[in-house]
């Protein structure tokens, strides 16, 4: 039997910047949405530094790393001047995510053959600057064995294509992240899944043991809107821990 791992939730605070950014007042705070997301439960601050700035920006990024005291990841794509940033501020983990200009956002898993060589390289980089190196990824057998050929710390399974799925295409959905998250468990790497996750849909993910990590930003933050931050992280939390036992 699998062994249980305890479940962590990083919690993406982008679109508390998305808002500030559409009014340039200066609020909400970035900081604030940090500090409060951690005493409230949450195990990891989420943050994607875009090519284009549109939602956190440079000097937010320098800021959460003051105040998170553990456990910052960074999203970020192959980009000279974000890696650069990356090494600067040093986020206990980055994780790489393919990126389009155009699309509202991440589309689909990191092209890892295609990038291989770089990949290398860049693991090795960041390994002895101790940050984690995570790689955004389908949730397919043949990248979840490049992604452990490369030395990542571990991969996270887009869950994209589960969170929209309908009727008997979920279970199907469910089975391949399952797969995946068996395959990557038993090569090595650590599991996280995230993008899509709801208050619905990530029941059963929870129960995949080899998952150790959901990320989620957009149906937290939506959710925040009526009950407030704290109180949509604790409910979050509380579905995860049900579920959780019941693998
Ligand atoms: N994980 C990654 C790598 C992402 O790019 C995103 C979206 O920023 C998320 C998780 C969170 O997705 P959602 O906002 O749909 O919960």
């Amino acid at each position: 039997m699998a062994k249980i791992l305890p479940l962590r939730l990083g919690v993406n605070i982008d679109h508390f910047a998305t808002l500030r950014n559409a009014r340039k007042e200066g609020f909400p705070s970035i900081t604030q949405a940090a500090t409060m997301a951690i005493s409230a439960g949450a195990d990891m601050v989420v943050c994607h530094l875009r090519e284009d700035r549109r939602h956190i920006n440079d000097d937010d990024l320098y800021l959460l790393k003051k105040v998170v005291v553990k456990d910052l990841d960074l999203e970020m794509a192959l980009r000279d001047d974000v890696i650069k940033i990356s090494l600067d501020v040093k986020p206990d983990k980055v994780t790489i995510v393919p990126e389009r200009r155009e699309e509202v956002t991440t589309e689909g898993g990191l092209d890892v053959k295609k990038h291989f060589d770089q990949l290398k390289d860049l693991i090795k980089e960041y390994k002895k600057e101790k940050i984690e190196t995570f790689l955004f990824v389908e949730p397919d057998i043949e990248i979840i064995e490049l992604a452990a050929k490369l030395g990542a710390d571990g991969v996270e399974l887009h869950t994209g294509r589960y969170s929209r799925a309908k009727g008997k295409d979920v279970i199907h959905e469910y089975k391949r992240i399952k797969i995946a998250a068996e395959k990557g468990s038993e090569s090595g790497l650590l599991v996280a899944a995230g993008h899509g996750l709801d208050y619905q849909n990530s029941a059963l993910i929870c129960t995949i043991p080899q998952i150790f990590e959901l990320n989620i930003g957009f149906s937290i933050i939506s959710r925040a809107l009526f009950v407030g931050f704290e109180n949509a992280i604790r409910q979050m939390k509380d579905i995860m821990m049900l579920n959780r036992n019941c693998s």
